[in-house]
């Protein structure tokens, strides 16, 4: 080999190792962003599911793809659609170390309904964003953060939650209170969310080993 192609072998040698890190961080951003996708479709798939099936749960004698029987008595269970998924995403923290939080800044005056579900300011940040009538709806947002005294990195993803019907029995109208009091089945007051309406976010942190 001559000299100076031995030279372009070892230029593009060189090249590619002070690359290959940067290539190797990028596909575990990769990986991060697909997981979370994964994640946050699956958690939204439980949370729809608990809301719109909340009558069977709450409805004596009721059954699952059955009409809801009108004369029996309705009493609710204590379980709701984010409390649901919340308890699910602290089991799954304590087994994977992932932090699966749902949070909200609420509506108006009343903000969150549970003050465990406060946004910090990245996750207000980015629900301004998902607000904003221009930004693509349903899509999730990633990115790489240094975290702590010590620098820790860590990989943050968020994802909008909007109010489908299911939803309004609770976050809907106050008017249509079933105690007439404002207060949904739960006893909390119903914030006045429309159709759409951005309710509130899942915000996802992975630590960076
Ligand atoms: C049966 C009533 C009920 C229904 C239906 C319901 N929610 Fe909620 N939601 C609640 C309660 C109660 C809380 C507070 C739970 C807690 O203490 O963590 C809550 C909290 C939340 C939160 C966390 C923010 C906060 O205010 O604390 C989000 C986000 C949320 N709900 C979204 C939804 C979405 C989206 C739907 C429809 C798919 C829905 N909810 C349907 C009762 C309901």
């Amino acid at each position: 080999m001559k000299i100076s192609a031995r030279r372009g072998v070892l230029v593009v040698l060189i090249f590619s190792l002070c690359f290959l890190p940067l290539k190797d961080s990028l596909a575990q951003i990769y990986d991060y962003e697909r997981m979370s996708h994964a994640i946050v479709n699956m958690l939204n798939v439980a949370t729809n599911f608990v809301a719109e099936n909340i009558d069977v749960i709450n409805t004596h004698n009721a059954k699952l793809g059955e009409p809801i029987p009108r004369d029996q008595p309705y009493s609710y269970k204590g379980i709701n659609p984010e409390g649901f998924a919340t308890l699910i995403g602290k089991e799954f923290t304590l087994r994977t170390g992932i932090l699966i939080k749902f949070v909200s800044t609420g509506k108006g005056k009343l903000g969150p309904r549970n003050k465990y579900n406060v946004p910090d300011d990245w996750e207000k940040d980015q629900m301004l964003k998902f607000a904003d009538i221009r930004y693509p709806r349903g899509v999730g947002y990633g990115e790489v953060q240094k975290v702590g005294a010590t620098y820790r990195l860590v990989y943050r993803y968020i994802y909008p939650l909007y109010i489908e019907p299911s939803c309004l029995k609770c976050h809907g109208d106050p008017s249509t209170s079933p105690t007439k009091d404002g207060k949904d089945i739960t006893g909390h007051f119903m914030e006045d969310y429309r159709l759409g309406e951005l309710r509130g976010t899942i915000s996802l942190t992975f630590p960076i080993e």
